[in-house]
């Protein structure tokens, strides 16, 4: 697998997006980033070349202190959980990372705070003072996703300080209506704040020469075209300091409170990562990041374009010693069953349910996500597809034919590989045919075509099918059997370079071929030859490599969906949990079942209902606001639930004892909570 057309490099330095550690990894990140990059590192090593595949955690910025909030957590909690949910699911998945890092590491702040501090020492930024939202209670600036207020475009009123999630539009935080602080829900006060700020328009020179002189060429068009817009409507200078908590703090004095911008500090996180790898290794990590003889490629979603082909570029040439990548292949987005991937409707395929419903399956979804990835579009995922491709592809093409060979193999010569005798023209030609794949399919992941490869992978279990077929040779094995040892011999070269070519996309799947034919990649000689594997050459028993996916299983995936799609649109899933609580706040509540004993209207209003309620002791009088929902004679006599403690208050002129415990349904409908079996009045609910 080579490729004449590029420049020769000394050593590779890969690096795949670090996905947030807010949620779980779902197919949308891996077939957008983490299978095209693994597919190329894979290939790279199997060329022998020198090759750090980098990726971490990214545990800072605003999302992650919201959603730690809302949790109860601290924020190193909610990283913690996701680091490691991410990490475990990855290594089964077998995404081949040499090292997979995270940003709250020490090494990470040490790493991202010294780059910092050099380009201050540089002069690289310029320091601005501006007024910011403060929230006065909780002495706080706040970011823009800490403000809500009412879009001005649209009237939406729980828009954000940075996008109105009703109409779409970016926003500022001053542009909102009645702009309250989500932490104390008070109106915040503007404050003057003072921030370090990167003239990106200080690079335009620098950027218009290395990116659009350069590589037009081979960057993709989509990332080639955003940097030149960006390049072209003139780059402002981007602050990279933010007044939070969490995050890596300024290495200078007098920068109490303040971080660096999680955009700022975790593209350093591939350094920091490579840092570590290092040291656990003994390799001198400064080779794979400033040596010019170094192939930096970053693999990437296409929303992240800016922060890899410009902002991280220039605080790299700033910074002075480090080289800038050679290519940066951002993918388009993979949607789900035709609608856009969203944590938050929880419209995903998460990678860790896929690895535990479907065990063993690893390869197939490799597979799916490298055939329909989003590589110049958008694209779509259906389970639908999933199963065509595995039962069609995978198991009628790939599997079929490697099973036929080694079956005939064991069945004719006992497991071993027999010799050529007196080929014709059409096994020399097939012969032949195998040695081209090599480099069609290496050239074409060199240039990241890595759905095209890919196809040309399954066109040689294709050709080696066709093979088969065309030459019977379970017809030919009475009357012809020297023509059927030719046969298999050929057909066996052909399941070991399949072997050998499909580790890069489906290294589970590769494995199992190798060990069934008794080969290692490691004896591969690039171009294919028949050494590899030698007449006389003993195989091991076969094993089926892939297994039909049934309707059931894709109908219980599809199901889920619906599911899913009909909990968005009732708006189950949009009531957001309370704060967490510890179990003391919960033991206060003193709950009991009672008894209604009498229950009427009150008078001149309209939801109001005067209870009184046995609870063992004795009897208490409530107010409840369930008048609309049912008739005082059909709660006479009914058990319920009673929150005795709460302080008794005067409502309509009436003192009112605790209150009533229910449930709303859908509709708004209030339902009684009675208890499954007859219990005594007074009982404890706990
Ligand atoms: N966490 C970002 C995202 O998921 C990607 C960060 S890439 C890095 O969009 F370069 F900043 F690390
Ligand atoms: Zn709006």
């Amino acid at each position: 697998m080579t490729n004449k057309n590029t420049r020769k490099y000394k050593r590779h330095t890969v690096t795949a997006a670090l996905p947030y550690a807010n949620g779980p990894i779902h197919i949308g990140h891996l077939a957008g980033v983490y299978v095209p990059a693994d597919i190329y590192t894979r290939y790279l090593r199997m060329k022998g070349e020198d090759v750090v595949f980098i990726c971490g955690s990214d545990e800072h910025g605003v999302p992650i202190t919201i959603k730690a909030r809302q949790e109860g957590i601290t924020p190193q909690q909610v990283v913690d959980k996701y680091h490691t949910l991410i990490k475990d699911s990855f290594r089964e998945f077998g995404i081949s990372f040499d090292v997979y890092s995270r940003t709250s590491a020490p090494i990470h702040h040490e790493t991202a705070a010294g780059i910092f501090k050099t380009l201050s020492d540089k002069n690289a930024f310029i320091e601005k003072e501006t007024e910011q939202y403060y929230d006065e209670e909780n002495r706080q600036f706040l970011a823009d996703r800490y403000i809500t207020g009412t879009c001005p475009h649209c009237g939406y009123e729980k828009a954000y300080g940075d996008q109105c999630e009703n109409c779409g539009t970016s926003l500022s935080p001053t542009d909102l209506i009645n702009p309250k602080s989500t932490l104390s829900g008070n109106k915040p006060v503007m404050k003057k704040t003072r921030h370090w700020y990167l003239p990106l328009g200080n690079y335009e020179k620098m950027l218009r020469h290395w990116i659009l002189d350069s590589h037009k060429e081979d960057w993709k068009p989509n990332v080639y075209g955003q940097c030149k817009s960006w390049i072209d409507q003139g780059l402002q200078p981007r602050a990279v300091t933010r007044d939070l908590d969490w995050g890596v703090k300024l290495p200078l004095e007098n920068t109490e409170g303040k971080v660096l911008y999680v955009w700022f500090d975790a593209p350093i996180g591939y350094i920091s990562a490579t840092r570590e790898w290092a040291m656990k290794t003994g390799n001198d990590w400064k080779k794979y990041w400033q040596d010019p003889d170094s192939k930096l490629v970053h693999f990437i979603g296409k929303d992240n374009i800016v922060f890899h082909c410009i902002i991280f570029p220039v605080m790299l040439h700033a910074e002075g010693s480090y080289i800038l990548p050679d290519n940066v292949p951002a993918n388009e987005f993979l949607n789900l069953e035709g609608d856009k991937i969203s944590t938050s409707r929880n419209w995903a395929v998460w990678l860790h349910s896929f690895l535990e419903d479907f065990p063993g399956k690893q390869d197939v979804l490799r597979y799916v996500l490298c055939a329909a990835a989003p590589e110049t579009k958008d694209n779509d995922f259906t389970w639908k597809d999933l199963q065509a491709r595995n039962n069609n592809e995978l198991l009628a093409v790939l599997g079929n034919f490697v099973n036929r060979t080694l079956v005939l193999t064991h069945k004719y010569y006992d497991g071993k590989v027999p010799e050529i005798i007196d080929p014709a023209d059409a096994d020399l030609k097939t012969l032949e045919s195998i040695k081209d794949f090599p480099s069609v399919i290496g050239d074409n992941i060199e240039k990241y075509r890595f759905r095209e490869a890919l196809s040309q992978m399954m066109n040689l279990a294709r050709l080696g099918n066709r093979y088969l077929t065309e030459n019977e040779p379970w017809k030919l094995i009475r009357e012809e059997p020297e023509k059927v040892k030719t046969i298999i011999n050929v057909s066996l070269q052909i399941c070991a370079s399949l072997a050998v070519l499909s580790t890069p996309f489906l290294p589970f799947t590769a494995q199992k071929l190798q060990s069934m034919l008794n080969i290692s990649v490691k004896d591969w000689q690039d171009g294919g030859d028949t050494n590899f594997l030698p007449p006389g050459h003993t195989i091991n028993k076969p094993e089926l490599l892939f297994e039909k996916i049934e309707d059931a299983q894709i109908q219980l995936q599809v199901d889920r969906l619906l599911q899913t799609r009909q909990d968005n649109n009732t708006g189950n899933d949009h009531v957001p949990y309370k704060e967490a609580i510890d179990f003391d706040d919960f033991s206060k509540l003193d709950i009991r079942i009672a008894t209604v004993r009498n229950a009427e209207k009150v008078p001149k209003t309209k939801k109001l209902m005067k209870l009184i309620i046995d609870a063992g002791s004795g009897e208490f009088t409530i107010v409840s606001g369930i008048a609309e929902h049912y008739q005082p004679e059909t709660i006479t006599g009914r058990k319920v639930l009673w929150l005795a403690n709460l302080k008794p208050r005067k409502i309509k002129g009436i003192e009112s004892h605790g209150m009533l415990l229910m449930a709303e349904n859908n509709e708004g409908k209030l339902v009684f909570l009675t208890p499954e079996k007859d219990i005594e009045d007074g009982s404890i609910v706990c």
